[in-house]
């Protein structure tokens, strides 16, 4: 009897001893250049991709990992857009089915005026690249300001959709995110767009770079509010148990979900969360290297198991 309780005893401690406090968020950059709203994609075969904002890596920078700690050194993988010129800003890939992967993209269009953005989409047959853009935009709101930092989403059941923000912010209005279904290549539209959320007076003027996850049950919005180019850059998130909302920004505590400060970011924001075959949540996101704002450039950072549950979701 006294050998079982000393066994239990030992075992207790040991079980203890064996589980630290577990710290999900990257402690500092995983790629420590510039490297801006990063995509985040796992391909079939398990390995990690990530594809960032033009920089001086290239017109979309892309990066992979086998493990998700150790990055390859930045490539260009995007080949010119024929009506686009000028930066492409937060690109997203997916892989829609073996061999088909599609980047959506943001372009400026050539002649237009400064912020003619529109989403375009690229495909290629390997993660890897090259991606060739399509002839033409596929997706312009010049009349509301510009569509830009597209996303997809794979909802269960396999229903696709792809997410985007209204770049109302570029002449003084709200900048809605929408989300349209698309068909089976992945870009084709469908239906209608609807809104999903909007930017409220607590959001700094601006809601930006949607990414949706499902999770048991619940459909997680994340997005980024506030300027850029300021502390008050940060990664929060909207709710909803149905994948058409209505999406209910989640409120604090449970929300933002990253701010300034936390384990060292610094205007952490244009995150991709992406759901891996239900069995975790990784996220990769962007934070100011000079720790000021995004002048010195944008390294990456990850979160691996994002903690989720009853529509919270926690970097825990
Ligand atoms: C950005 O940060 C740098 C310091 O790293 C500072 O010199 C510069 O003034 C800042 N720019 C703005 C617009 O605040």
């Amino acid at each position: 009897m006294i050998l079982t309780s000393l066994i239990i005893l030992l075992l207790g401690a040991a079980s203890a001893i064996a589980s630290p406090i577990k710290r999900t968020i990257s402690n500092g950059p995983v790629i420590n250049r510039d490297f801006p709203d990063p995509g985040l994609m796992r391909d079939s075969s398990g390995t990690w991709y990530a594809y960032s904002t033009s920089s001086s890596s290239g017109l979309v920078p892309m990066s992979k990992s086998a493990d998700f700690v150790t990055w390859s050194t930045p490539v260009n993988i995007l080949s010119a857009i024929p009506w686009a010129d000028g930066s492409v800003w937060a690109p997203d890939v997916r892989e829609i089915t073996t061999g088909h992967y599609v980047m959506y993209f943001t372009g400026h269009r050539r002649g237009g005026p400064v912020n003619d953005h529109c989403i375009g989409i690229a495909t290629s047959v390997s993660p890897d690249g090259l991606f060739t853009a399509n002839s033409n935009p596929h997706i312009c709101d010049l009349a509301h300001g510009g569509a830009i930092d597209p996303s997809g989403f794979e909802g269960p059941g396999g229903a696709l959709f792809l997410l985007w923000k209204v770049d109302g912010n570029s002449i003084g209005q709200s900048t809605p995110i929408m989300m349209q279904p698309v068909g089976a290549n992945g870009f084709d539209l469908l239906g209608s767009p609807i809104q999903l959320i909007t930017n409220d007076p607590i959001d700094g003027g601006v809601v930006e770079a949607p990414s949706m996850i499902f999770w048991d049950g619940w459909f997680y919005l994340f997005f980024s509010s506030n300027n850029f180019n300021t502390l008050f850059y940060d990664i929060s998130y909207a709710v909803s148990q149905n994948v058409a909302g209505p999406f209910t920004k989640v409120p604090g505590p449970n929300a933002p979900f990253l701010t300034s400060g936390t384990r060292g970011t610094a205007g952490p924001g244009g995150a991709t969360a992406i759901n891996v075959l239900d069995q975790f949540v990784n996220m990769a996101f962007h934070s100011d290297i000079n720790g000021e704002n995004a002048s010195g450039g944008r390294a990456m950072w990850t979160v691996s198991n994002v903690c989720l549950g009853g529509g919270v979701a926690k970097a825990c």
